[in-house]
């Protein structure tokens, strides 16, 4: 890689950062000593298992091994390289690298900056139209229509995008905004003849879409009338990924942090009513299914979703797979359903919120509701057709990663779709094959041979102290290593002392490119086993002479197999008096070496 911000720059950077403060952006941190603990946002779990430490500067999850730095944090939670993370660090604290100039070709963290700066601008613009001009009437006679009051107005920065092909880009030219970002961030659209741009957004009440960090990453754009497409949304740019946006996560995060529980919904306007109706815990996926992500972020608030998807949802009362999801994920999740017809929004505005939440608090536990689905598609009268709806239920049932889990909820399949549970068991062994392959504990475990481990503590002393770098090279050398991955990270850390005098375990971890390589050096950093040496010369010289001894051993083998060579092919006695020696000396030494052990 090649890595442009020097060294000491890079220290500097890390020095300033607050890594709590950093990840706490991302991951719902709670103190635990003298650590901080939360649920890993790199693998599903449910209890925490991702720690960081301040004192260290480090992060780890002791669940999946991720770990590293604030740099490595950020660049695996923002699908980062090496260098666009520590620039994006270097933003948060203010220390200044424009005049370092960038290799980069792809889209750097200060360009992100300026293209959130348009959207954000854009917001503005938009919703300055919707409440101040008199080009915004139209619009706010519609949200009038739609019983959507001023607070919301305020509260989810509606805007409307005026019925012009330029607008925006007039405004945004007056400010010098270029249209090259706004056409990165999806607000205008190339002309397919001659040159030029117009407004991707016009004649369209607004809704800005913001991120759990309160950033605008992309709009919603509802048109007044009848045309299609009803919502416009932004394209996917490098700020947007409409798959795994819970719409409204800025605004309800804290009050799903307090309830525990969230409504996941399926539009912008259901959002908004339910938080017009002070059901602030709402948040929506964007008419798309429901993914990991999604649950992935609602993870960091709560452990329970209350799913309220529109009825005539398509694939929602069918056999679609997709909420087998909550299952695979281990999330509490209910289902209420409003009557036929009706999404969140309406519903709240034509009966009010106390119906609303009857329904809500009313809300279906899944496996009935699975039990429900699979009855109502298949004929039950039927031995085929129970066969079918039994198979159903319990396909969704395997997905359960927990067994004890998993074994309560045959026992429920088995009560509510009334079947002698022995039999279901029997059935059951079919499904065997399909158990899902759980990758929670996938703790990076190393067995190590002798030579190994040592090799792993010789790289723990060195950097602990650089000192013993030389000597170790001097006294063992690289070509002695056995274990490949502890060869390379040595090679990194005799590459920085080279260059730098100097060198620490998390500079290596910013070089490491490899994910395991750095797993594996943040395992030798952060071990506990290591934390106890009380004098580091003596465990170096333990080292050095397991190598000698090693070394000694494997000579004496070598030499061994020569002398029997030479004697076997009859060759001359010169010849084996000269091994003999060699070898009477290797033996020495090596009681020598014994004798010290
Ligand atoms: P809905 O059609 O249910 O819209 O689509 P809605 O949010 O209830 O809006 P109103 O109340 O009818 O005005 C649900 C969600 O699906 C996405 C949007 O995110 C919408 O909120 N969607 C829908 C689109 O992206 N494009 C569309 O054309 C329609
Ligand atoms: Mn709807």
């Amino acid at each position: 890689m090649v890595n442009f911000i020097p060294q000491e720059k890079i220290a500097e950077i890390q020095h300033a950062s607050d890594i709590i403060q950093i990840i706490s952006e991302y991951v719902n941190l709670k103190q635990s000593g003298r650590n901080f603990i939360g649920l890993c946002p790199f693998h599903s779990e449910k209890t925490p298992s991702f720690t960081v430490n301040p004192e260290k500067k480090l992060f780890k999850c002791f669940g999946c091994g991720e770990g590293g730095t604030v740099f490595n944090f950020v660049m695996k939670q923002e699908g980062m390289d090496f260098v666009e993370a520590v620039k994006s660090i270097a933003s948060r604290v203010h220390i200044d690298l424009s005049h370092l100039e960038t290799a980069k070709t792809s889209f750097s963290t200060a360009e992100k900056a300026s293209l959130l700066k348009i959207t954000n601008f854009a917001a503005n613009f938009y919703h300055k139209i919707l409440v101040n001009s008199e080009y915004g009437k139209i619009a706010r006679d519609y949200l009038k229509q739609r019983k959507i009051n001023d607070h919301s107005v305020q509260n989810f920065r509606l805007g409307y995008a005026p019925d012009s092909w330029d607008a925006l880009i007039k405004i945004c030219k007056e400010r010098n905004i270029s249209n090259d970002l706004l056409e990165k961030v999806g607000l205008i659209i190339p002309k397919k003849e001659g040159n030029g741009y117009y407004d991707r957004f016009r004649n369209r009440l607004m809704f800005p879409i913001l991120d759990a960090r309160r950033q605008v990453i992309g709009f919603g754009g509802r048109a007044l009338d009848d045309s299609t497409p009803k919502y416009l949304n932004s394209p996917e740019t490098v700020l947007f990924n409409k798959s795994n946006i819970l719409y409204g996560i800025d605004i309800a995060k804290n009050a799903i942090l307090k309830q525990h529980r969230s409504i996941l919904m399926e539009g912008y306007t259901d959002v908004i009513m339910a938080h017009q109706h002070g059901i602030d815990w709402s948040v929506a996926v964007m008419g798309t299914a429901i993914s990991k992500q999604h649950l992935r972020q609602l993870r960091q608030y709560c452990n329970q979703v209350i799913l309220l998807l529109d009825s005539d949802t398509a694939g929602w009362k069918s056999s679609d797979k997709s909420l087998d999801i909550f299952v695979e994920e281990e999330f509490d999740v209910k289902i209420a359903q409003l009557p036929k017809g009706h999404d969140p929004c309406d519903f709240l505005v034509a009966e009010g919120v106390n119906k609303f939440l009857e329904y809500v608090n009313n809300a279906m536990d899944f496996f009935s509701f699975k039990v429900e689905i699979a009855a109502s598609k298949w004929d039950m009268s039927t031995i085929n057709g129970r066969a079918s709806a039994i198979n159903d239920v319990l396909s969704t049932a395997m997905k359960m990663p927990d067994v004890i889990k998993r074994n309560l909820l045959i026992k429920r399949v088995a009560e509510e779709m009334s079947i002698d549970e022995a039999t279901l068991r029997t059935h059951l062994k079919k499904f065997n094959k399909q158990l899902p392959v759980s990758n929670r504990q996938q703790v990076v475990e190393h067995r190590l041979n002798a030579s190994a481990k040592v090799e792993r503590e010789l790289l723990y002393l060195m950097l602990s102290c650089n000192d013993f770098i030389p000597r170790v090279l001097k006294e063992i050398g690289l070509e002695e290593f056995s274990n490949e991955d502890f060869l390379k990270i040595t090679e990194e850390i005799i590459g920085l002392y080279s260059k730098n005098n100097v060198v620490k375990g998390e500079d290596v971890l910013h070089i490491l490119e490899d994910v395991q390589l750095n797993k594996i050096l943040m395992d030798i950093v952060t071990s506990e086993e290591f934390q106890n040496i009380a004098n580091y010369t003596e465990r170096l010289d333990a080292c050095i002479h397991f190598f000698k001894k090693r070394n000694s051993r494997r000579e004496i083998h070598q030499t061994k197999k020569k002398m029997l060579d030479v004697v076997k092919s009859g060759n001359n006695e010169e010849d084996i008096v000269v091994l003999l020696d060699a070898f009477h000396k290797k033996t020495l030494n090596s009681h020598v070496l014994k004798g010290k052990v």
